[in-house]
């Protein structure tokens, strides 16, 4: 009996030793959890062009959008462990662990992490046709309007989520909240004048607002952004608002080492690519280091974010089924 159950395990890690030294043979689709035209669907397409590239095989990317991002994570953590289902999310996979009740996957002990991909703000924008010019002001208008202000966000535990929940928590009032399956189809709403007030990542909301289609308030990276002359939260009084977006990459856990080396290497390769830098400096969105793309750091940095966002949001008394 044991000499079978050895016997297994040698022939399950020559399978897994044989499809890393081929690996990859055929597409690799790397799962974005919200809508085409957000910020996460901008970089998970830039980096599977350049990663595309470098593995020498199409880097496809499907949008799985809904509940947060939690429909696309629990999707590639039930994925085969084999390199060719990955997926990037960002904060969400830590907020998200906390948020939900009934996960159907553990966010760390589910995934084989491969790297940290990028860093990113929010901004506070709103229609163009709203009253307020200033941040001070929009304050005082949600404060008076209350829920006659609509908030749009896309699904519990994504970032304009979080960003609305510090907002109102800051502001001691409710704001009617418009649930999305992304800020790619809010920010369209937020420009046809449909919706009022959005948080969304620089990285897709900085055209708007370069464009004039938006109002722009604030910032959510404690000093301001180099790229866009709007104050921080905390610079108008709101002390320890910060959201800073920074987007993974992950492989369903028991995916063989050489295979997500193979993966982390390409998503640094990417962070390198001159026409990805270029665009990233486009938006405002700052690729991370060689030292932060990689396996270790991603865990080590999801293990931070899930400690860090839980104060805030079980003290918020957030929850979802
Ligand atoms: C998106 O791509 O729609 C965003 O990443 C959503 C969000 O987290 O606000």
């Amino acid at each position: 009996m044991k000499v079978r159950v050895l016997l297994a395990a040698a022939f399950a890690v020559l399978a897994a030793t044989a499809s890393a030294q081929d690996y990859p043979n055929r597409p690799v689709t790397l799962v974005v959890p919200f809508a085409a035209g957000g910020p996460s669907d901008i970089i998970g397409r830039l980096l599977a062009q350049s990663m595309t590239q470098t593995l020498k095989q199409q880097v496809i990317v499907e949008n799985t959008a809904g509940a947060g991002g939690t429909l696309a994570i629990n999707r590639v953590a039930k994925a085969a462990p084999d390199g060719y289902t990955i997926l990037i999310s960002h904060v969400n996979h830590a907020a998200t662990a906390i948020l939900y009740r009934k996960l159907q996957y553990d966010p760390v002990e589910d995934f084989a992490p491969i790297g940290l991909a990028t860093d990113g703000a929010m901004a506070i924008i709103g229609k163009k046709g709203i009253a307020p010019n200033t941040i001070q002001e929009l304050m005082a208008h949600i404060k008076e309007q209350k829920d006659k202000v609509s908030y749009a966000h896309a699904g519990i535990g994504s970032g304009a989520h979080l960003c609305g929940l510090q907002l109102m928590s800051a502001l001691q009032t409710q704001m009617t909240v418009v649930t999305y399956r992304g800020t790619g189809p809010a920010l369209n709403d937020l420009v046809g004048g449909q919706i009022d007030l959005l948080c969304d990542q620089v990285t897709s909301a900085l055209p708007q607002i370069q464009a004039g289609t938006v109002k722009a308030y604030a910032v959510t990276t404690k000093e301001p952004l180099k790229s866009l002359p709007l104050p921080s939260m905390e610079q108008v009084g709101i002390r320890g608002f910060e959201v800073n977006v920074w987007h993974g990459l992950y492989a369903p856990k028991g995916t063989p080492a050489p295979i997500v080396e193979r993966l982390a290497s390409a998503l640094r390769a990417a962070l390198k690519d001159p026409l990805v830098l270029k665009r990233l400096d486009d938006l405002s969105t700052t690729p991370v280091s060689d030292e932060r793309a990689t396996p270790d750091a991603l865990k080590k940095h999801l293990v931070s974010e899930i400690a860090k966002w839980r104060p805030i949001i079980q003290g918020a008394g957030q929850y979802a089924d």
